[in-house]
């Protein structure tokens, strides 16, 4: 059976202010009514013949994830609390054991609580052919055309086909140097990874424990120290802390040699920084997306937030993010805001 996992255990530094320790962007509502992992779990459960999703999150947002749930009336395979983050390999690897504890032929669709997708029948398309090649035990990656020189990606070379679902994957390269991503691009047989995975419980596992096997090792004992309570899975903390810190890109995808690719064309947007935030929303004929009280003059390209109490006011400026918050304002050129994650480490630093 085909378990949604939806993974919520990012803390969003790049969309501070608005994204914090406390409340990170998965949990915020951006853009529309809902918050983007209240979108990822619906979208989750229209596809057909699912099993409710499981959620890997810190334990220090399990309240937002129940309340979250609730408001949108979705039950839930299991809610798994993280102690600390372990970053997205260990995360899966807790998944994977919460899968398998009631299906042990469980298939995985991970899929990060940030991002969007327009086309849903696409989407589900994909999902369909990336079915039938992890039956054949293929790890599955979701490739999208990228459009210009991220280095904040995974770069995925196409190999062979494998019947007329997907195709092998020749090199997987987890967020190359801009320079390797622009002779990517320029190549033109890379896709961007998307971040989305589908593959069997068991063959995730088994290629975790081939290519990172002190991960498998701690998560495993994590696992069986675990306590339940009500839908929450608590991991226990000291186990777990002794799991590397690894993403299952660099883990297991750029060393695998079971990794196959379906490419898919769904509207798929990251939503990583202010940046992709301002280029899905709807704009004005400026290029200006404001929200709150916010007057400009000769303003262009801008994405001007406002919070409750001040009113903002730009004139003769382009391409700036300006978010305001009770406690802190950002002003940003939108080319920089990738930035914003050094003024969080100054901040941290700080205490
Ligand atoms: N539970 C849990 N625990 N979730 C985590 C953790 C963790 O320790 N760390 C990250 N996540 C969640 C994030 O909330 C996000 O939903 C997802 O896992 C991916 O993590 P990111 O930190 O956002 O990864 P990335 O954007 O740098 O890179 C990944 O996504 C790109 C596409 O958006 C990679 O898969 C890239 O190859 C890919 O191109
Ligand atoms: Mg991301």
């Amino acid at each position: 059976m085909l378990h949604p996992v939806v993974l919520s255990g990012g803390s969003g530094t790049r969309l501070w202010p608005l994204s914090r320790q406390n409340q990170p962007k998965q949990f915020l509502t951006l853009i529309g009514e809902r918050s983007l992992y209240q979108e990822t779990v619906l979208r989750a459960s229209r596809l057909p013949g699912v099993q409710p999703p499981i959620t890997i999150c810190s334990q220090l947002h399990r309240f937002m994830v129940g309340e979250q749930l609730q408001a949108i009336a979705m039950g839930n395979g299991g809610i798994v609390l993280e102690p600390l983050a372990r970053n997205t390999a260990p995360a899966i690897a807790l998944a994977a054991m919460q899968a398998l504890r009631t299906d042990p032929e469980a298939t995985l669709l991970v899929m990060p609580a940030d991002h969007l997708i327009e086309d849903e029948a696409a989407f589900r398309d994909a999902v369909g052919r990336a079915l039938s090649l992890a039956e054949q035990d293929w790890l599955v990656a979701f490739g999208i055309t990228p459009d210009y020189a991220e280095t904040g990606y995974g770069y995925i070379r196409q190999g062979g086909a494998l019947g007329t679902d997907g195709y092998g994957i020749d090199r997987f390269v987890e967020k190359p140097d801009l320079e390797t991503a622009q002779q990517y691009l320029d190549a033109g047989d890379y896709a961007w990874n998307s971040g989305m995975f589908l593959f069997s419980a068991r063959g995730y596992l088994d290629e975790l424990a081939r290519h990172a096997p002190t991960i498998v090792d701690a998560v495993e004992r994590a696992w069986a120290k675990a306590s339940t309570d009500l839908d929450f899975i608590r991991i226990d903390e000291t186990a777990f802390a002794a799991s590397p810190s690894d993403s299952i890109d660099y883990a297991v995808m750029e060393k695998t040699d079971r990794a196959a690719v379906v490419p898919v064309s769904c509207g798929w947007s990251d939503i990583g920084s202010w940046s992709s935030l301002w280029s899905v929303a709807e704009h004005d004929a400026d290029g200006n997306r404001q929200e709150g009280d916010v007057i400009s003059v000769d303003t262009t390209g801008s994405l001007v937030k406002a919070s409750e109490r001040r009113l903002i006011a730009t004139i003769g400026v382009e391409d700036l993010i300006i978010i305001d918050t009770p406690d802190a304002t950002l002003v940003a050129r939108k080319d920089r805001v990738q930035d914003v994650k050094l003024v969080v480490d100054q901040l941290k630093a700080a205490g």
